[in-house]
């Protein structure tokens, strides 16, 4: 069964616990946070204050996606604020291994990204270290931007490369995932499918995120 992760850049914050008691009451398994800095992405979103906030008021799993060009001196704060995977991307110019590591080291999951325009293979030598490998499906950013369709056979191939290593990597896709495209998404090897404003659209939550999963269950 597909987990689901309901991000919030397209909560309302103005009320965010009730958002996170919705979250929790649709079955979601996790809060996909995104955090963008203005540099990496031209957009910018939240940092550590707002993962403490939410980690205040849930136990569920919060995933948080860096956006950001420097993540390594942010690590400590994320452990601190209380995140449970921290994803970086890997186009960044730091030493993504290290980082990777000092993630491990600073209690979390160690999880890395790539654009769309990335080959997909960048990841792979990475894969025995992390515990997630997430798939941008649309350019990171801005919530609510249509499905990239070839997402589908980078999916597909990195499904067949942890196969082969036999490690136990989960395969995450963000960007444009709704019902229309969770079931392709899952076919083709994904774990956890992120979804903003499919699960937040018009503020029912609980139905919203009840519908992904049927359709990623097909
Ligand atoms: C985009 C973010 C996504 C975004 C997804 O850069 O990484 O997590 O919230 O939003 P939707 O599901 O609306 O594409
Ligand atoms: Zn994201």
């Amino acid at each position: 069964m597909p987990k689901i992760a309901p991000s919030f850049l397209s909560a309302d914050f103005s009320q965010l616990e009730h958002q996170i008691r919705e979250v929790e009451k649709s079955g979601a398994e996790y809060i996909h946070l995104d955090v963008m800095d203005g540099h990496f992405v031209p957009n910018i979103s939240f940092g550590p204050l707002v993962v403490d906030a939410v980690r205040k008021k849930t136990d569920l799993v919060l995933d948080v996606h860096l956006m950001i060009s420097y993540p390594s001196q942010y690590v400590q704060a994320f452990a601190d604020a209380g995140a449970d995977i921290l994803t970086v991307h890997v186009e960044i110019e730091e030493n993504v291994p290290s980082l990777l590591g000092q993630i491990q080291d600073a209690g979390m999951k160690p999880g890395a990204t790539l654009k769309p325009g990335t080959a997909i293979e960048t990841l792979f030598p990475l894969l025995p270290q992390l515990h997630l490998a997430l798939i941008m499906s649309v350019e990171p950013g801005f919530g609510g931007q249509s499905f990239m369709p070839e997402s589908l056979v980078r999916a597909q191939a990195l499904k067949a490369e942890i196969n082969r290593l036999g490690v136990h990597t989960e395969i995450e896709i963000d960007g444009g995932i709704d019902v229309e495209n969770a079931r392709e998404a899952v076919q083709a090897g994904v774990d956890v499918l992120v979804a903003g404003s499919a699960a937040f659209r018009g503020g029912n939550i609980i139905e919203n995120v009840a519908a992904i999963r049927q359709a990623g269950l097909g």
